[in-house]
């Protein structure tokens, strides 16, 4: 009776919230199919005959009347594979004859090691539902979370997990969330790297069995990243559906792709149940990351811009976010406020900072209009190269005998902000800190301390280790009027010891650990508002959902490669928007590849993202001065519709290409850049003709060039319809090695 009731509240609830935003959450009571609808989705689950909720849709948005029977579980498969193994379910415990991937794997103390969760019960939500399973006889409840994003069918989903017994129970494995697709055939795309290389595209068919993308680091990883699309059949850049999900953890994570015996397809996704172990003690409910899932009918340019969009809009910090819980702080900004043009001073002058040299580069960095000037590595304790000096954060005396004060003065007077880097997470044997607190470091009593880069990480899942990271940068801060900081983090974890706590909860090490990383950023921007953050792991070495809620930009690689950065932006921005690409413009020749390119082409690279200088402009010629300033200020002026519009990828860099050139589209479509890249010409091919994409077919557009030529004879004003069919031609002296080209199209 009881429950009748509540399923009829929960009606009323939804049939309330239908009215202010159109068939958004539905909930059949009598076929007990819940339904969400958003942007060009719709995803669709029920509770079967046997008490499982069973995924039945995900993909292009139905009919608002269309109705879906009551869920059937998949039939078994002769004597060797249960239904339960073959139906696809939405959170399956493991127990019953599992052998996909469970979602959650529990040992108990008496030694039981089955558990079935059924559903229980459900509250409707805003944007979805919350939905309580339970196992079939033991007090293990699951509290499923699911938010659909009205605008682009993003669905975020999530777990809370729960002992109401007496006795705590060991959480071996715990996903945020299994996806089902129909049976294939699939692609799977995902990213993988290493330092210096992050960001490489892989595409590999779906086979039997199962695919694993993982860190077992204790963060998130250049080697791979939690994020992965799924396209269907004949699906591309353009055309055809593709599944996508993210997760947002930057601790150890796992997301695997199963293609089982029946050609159904699964993802799920979570905490990484390599080391993993996480006792739940009565009344202290284990909540897992969110694993966001979306849908494109649009290949994966669609996914992408769908992506981008969602983290502009409801993942990143925003100005408002800024300001702050502060009563009477400012309505939320739409989209987060556009990055400033950085200068950074590392590979310029590495650990060698000091009053002097910061001023004069400051003195460049001003005069070519950047808006930010950042201070590297080497201003604090006695660091004079990677040895020593991590943990004590406090400014060295001989680079800065006054302090940082008047640095920053400086700074503000030509009108710049300031920034500073940091690596709060690490300790250097070689410090104060570690030398007063050699307990405070990840390790196992009496094992090796391994060392990478000269340091040890500190753990973070320590209260004592919390509190000192708070309090020093909250200092900082405090003392010195900073508008930024690069939070770096450059190594992976070794000898992942805890032994504050009894040995049956040392493992939570990797969840503790990523949650007070989470704590600090979050209370630190509520201390300090106006700061804006940055993280760095010796490049793109933790980049992920979880850490963008509380950073406002990225830096991708310490590769700073103009050509080699082309591919890595193009895979980055797969998963990832350009507006927390940060790119800086260095010498040439690079210090890694030793490739020459030209001052232009560096800069055409580098503005395809969120443009810094990272190069020593005091060496710059006034002529490179000059032209560097002019390019600065041609981006400042499209900024907006580079880092924020719709990008689409007109011709791959991917696999050596010779051409390169992508475009992106302000939302409104009054404005769109392009850029052209040539690797090297051979046999005189001449640059393809660009078909522009995603313009206002009926609008004029104004083409001007940033940098480079059309073909003479292209027409100054033409329509949409004109650059979209017809396209854009490059004059045909447009040829050469490591060339590029940028044009704005400006609607009339
Ligand atoms: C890492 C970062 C670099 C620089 C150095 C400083 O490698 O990615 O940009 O900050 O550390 O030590």
């Amino acid at each position: 009776m009881l429950k009748i009731f509540s399923s009829m509240l929960a009606l009323l609830f939804v049939s309330l919230v239908v009215s202010a935003q159109p068939a958004q959450v539905s909930f059949d009571s009598a076929s007990k199919v819940f339904r969400l609808d958003g942007g060009g989705s719709s995803y669709v689950f029920g509770v079967n005959a046997r008490g499982e909720l069973q995924q039945l849709y995900w993909g292009g948005r139905l009919g608002a009347a269309d109705a879906f029977p009551a869920a059937k579980p998949m039939p078994g498969w002769a004597s060797f594979d249960a239904s339960y193994t073959n139906t696809p379910q939405e959170y399956a415990g493991w127990g019953g004859g599992l052998f996909m991937e469970p979602a959650l794997k529990v040992t108990f103390p008496d030694g039981n090691r089955d558990l079935v969760l059924h559903y229980q019960s459900h509250a409707a939500t805003t944007n979805g539902f919350e939905v309580v399973l339970k196992d079939i006889s033991r007090p293990i409840y699951v509290t499923l979370h699911y938010a659909m994003d009205p605008g682009s069918g993003i669905l975020a989903r999530w777990a809370t997990i729960e002992n109401r017994g007496t006795d705590p129970a060991m959480v071996e494995q715990a996903a945020a969330a299994s996806w089902a697709l129909p049976a294939g055939p699939y692609t799977l795309n995902y990213l993988t790297g290493r330092w210096a290389g992050e960001w490489t595209l892989n595409q590999d068919p779906v086979l039997a069995g199962e695919h694993v993308i993982e860190s077992r680091r204790g963060s998130t990883g250049h080697q791979a990243n939690p994020w992965f699309a799924l396209q269907a059949g004949e699906a591309d850049e353009d055309h055809g559906e593709v599944w996508f999900g993210a997760l947002a953890w930057s601790g150890s994570w796992r997301i695997t792709v199963e293609r089982d015996q029946l050609d159904g397809v699964r993802v799920t996704g979570g905490f990484n149940p390599f080391d993993f172990g996480y006792v739940l003690h009565p009344g202290m409910p284990l909540e897992t990351p969110v694993f966001y899932g979306g849908y494109s009918a649009h290949g994966l340019g669609g996914a992408s811009r769908l992506l981008h969009r969602f983290e502009l809009e409801h993942v990143l910090p925003r100005a408002s976010s800024a300001a702050g819980n502060a009563p009477g702080a400012e309505p939320m900004a739409p989209t987060p406020k556009l990055r400033p043009v950085i200068y950074n001073s590392w590979e310029a002058t590495e650990f060698k900072v000091n009053e002097a040299g910061q001023m004069a580069l400051a003195e460049k960095a001003a005069a070519l209009g950047v808006d930010r000037f950042v201070m590297d590595d080497g201003w604090f304790g006695q660091r004079k190269d990677d040895h020593a000096g991590l943990g004590d954060w406090y400014v060295n005396q001989e680079k800065f005998p006054r302090g940082l004060r008047p640095l920053i003065d400086r700074i503000h007077a030509l009108g710049m902000d300031f920034g500073l880097w940091v690596e709060p997470e690490m300790v250097n044997p070689d410090s104060d800190l570690y030398r007063s607190h050699p307990e405070w470091v990840l390790n196992f009593k009496g094992r090796p301390e391994t060392q990478q880069r000269n340091q040890l990480v500190l753990n973070l899942a320590r209260p004592d280790v919390r509190a000192y990271i708070l309090a020093f940068l909250d200092k900082i801060l405090t003392e010195n009027d900073i508008a930024f900081l690069k939070w770096d983090y450059n190594r992976n974890w070794s000898e992942p010891g805890w032994d504050q706590v009894p040995p049956a909860e040392q493992k939570q090490v990797y969840v503790e650990y990523t949650k007070n990383l989470y704590g600090i950023l979050a209370e630190l921007r509520k201390l300090h508002p106006k700061v804006e953050i940055e993280s760095c792991s010796g490049g793109g070495g933790r980049v992920d959902l979880g850490i963008l809620k509380y950073v406002d930009e990225i830096w991708p690689s310490d590769n700073t490669d103009p050509f080699d950065r082309l591919t890595q932006q193009d895979g980055f921005t797969y998963a990832y928007t350009p507006q927390i690409m940060m790119a800086w413009v260095t010498d040439s020749p690079h210090w890694l590849n030793k490739r020459t390119t030209s001052l232009q082409y560096r800069m055409l690279s580098s503005m395809q993202g969120s443009l810094g200088i990272g190069a020593n402009i005091d060496n710059w010629t006034p002529d490179e001065m000059a032209e560097a300033k002019r390019l600065i200020a041609a981006y400042k002026e499209v900024q907006s519709t580079i880092v924020q519009g719709d990008l689409y990828r007109l011709i791959s860099p991917l696999g050596g290409s010779e051409f390169s050139a992508s475009e992106t589209v302000k939302a409104d479509k009054s404005q769109g850049v392009v850029f052209a890249f040539i690797h090297s010409t051979q046999e005189v091919r001449g640059y393809p003709t660009l078909k522009l994409k995603g313009l206002d077919a009926a609008a004029e557009y104004k083409l001007s060039s940033i940098e480079g030529k059309a073909r003479a004879g292209t027409p100054e004003v033409a329509s949409g319809a004109w650059w979209m069919n017809h396209g854009l031609e490059m004059d045909e002296g447009f040829r050469g090695d490591f060339q590029a080209a940028a044009f704005r199209l400006d609607r009339k």
